[in-house]
């Protein structure tokens, strides 16, 4: 499945993780800079905890990505992390978590780096979002790897076996809010037309789940939209809240997470460019650039 023949983008050779030893950093992945709203939450509620975020900016969107680039691509940034002493890695993005979580856990991980952990934004967000409905009707919003994967369906099934689950791809919304244009007629037309498309795949649908980085930024839009019973989940808190139990339940992951509080960031692309889309996020951050020669042993 992954091509070990090739160097990957840090120009090191796959399969292989000698990572630097924690204590370290949680590392949050994302494939660009919408796992900024995740991680927003998580210093919101963890604030103890150090954090380095990777977004894999040389490479967005994966939304639109098969699913073998996707588990590459999320391989290597997960690499990067445990390179950098994190013994837990959040993947914020939803795209790489339905595509790639699954096969990393358990055909690379074990053998690669057993001692540490990888955690997806899926399974919060699943575990939760059949309490939001009162019919028993939910939709889904994400991007088209996302729709594709199914994961989703799959897995709130596991919690909510009666719910009715309807999921629609919306290729448009992370290329609109990249481009700052949160506010203009184009996006509200757009935006407006794809929860039209939703509801009539169901109309009984009364809570939708944002399962995409990006589509925080455009709930209050989302919320002017639809009617005013439904209930729009934002997955930023949950995961927050799970991270939090997570780490109360397992101790020998929590004392190999640095607790100074800080939060540093790291790109694949030219960091000027990070940090100036970072206002787009509502931050101002200090990015470094990800070294093409940076080897992970
Ligand atoms: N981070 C992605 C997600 O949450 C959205 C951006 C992309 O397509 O890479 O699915």
């Amino acid at each position: 499945m992954m091509n070990k023949s090739q160097p990957d983008l840090f120009g090191a050779p796959y399969g292989t993780v000698t990572p630097m030893q924690y204590p370290g950093p949680i590392g949050v992945f994302d494939s660009g800079l919408g796992g900024l709203t995740i991680l927003n939450q998580l210093t919101k509620r963890l604030p103890q905890f150090d954090y380095l975020y990777l977004g894999d900016q040389a490479r967005v969107p994966y939304g639109t990505r098969s699913f073998e680039t996707v588990l590459r691509y999320t391989k290597e940034g997960v690499t990067e992390l445990f390179s950098r002493g994190c013994a837990l890695v959040i993947l914020a993005c939803n795209t790489a978590s339905a595509k790639a979580l699954r096969s990393l856990q358990q055909e690379w991980l074990p053998a690669a780096a057993p001692d540490r952990r990888i955690l997806g934004v899926l399974r919060p967000s699943t575990e939760e979002a059949g309490h939001f409905t009162h019919s028993g009707h939910l939709g889904i919003l994400a991007t088209p790897g996302t729709v594709r994967s199914n994961s989703y369906p799959i897995e709130i099934s596991h919690f909510f076996p009666k719910l009715a689950v309807s999921q629609l791809a919306c290729p448009l919304w992370v290329p609109l809010v990249e481009a700052g244009e949160l506010h203009s007629e184009g996006t509200r037309f757009f935006v407006a037309r794809d929860l039209k498309r939703l509801f009539e795949l169901d109309p009984l649908i009364d809570a939708v789940l944002l399962a995409c980085t990006h589509y925080p930024l455009l709930i209050d839009l989302v919320r002017s939209i639809v009617p005013p019973n439904v209930k729009i989940i934002e997955q930023g808190p949950l995961i927050a809240e799970k991270l939090q139990t997570y780490l109360e339940k397992h101790p020998e992951i929590r004392s190999r997470c640095t607790t100074k509080g800080t939060v540093r960031y790291i790109t694949t692309d030219k960091k000027e460019g990070f940090c100036e889309k970072s206002a787009l996020f509502g931050m101002a951050i200090e990015a470094d650039q990800v070294e093409e020669a940076h080897h992970f042993l």
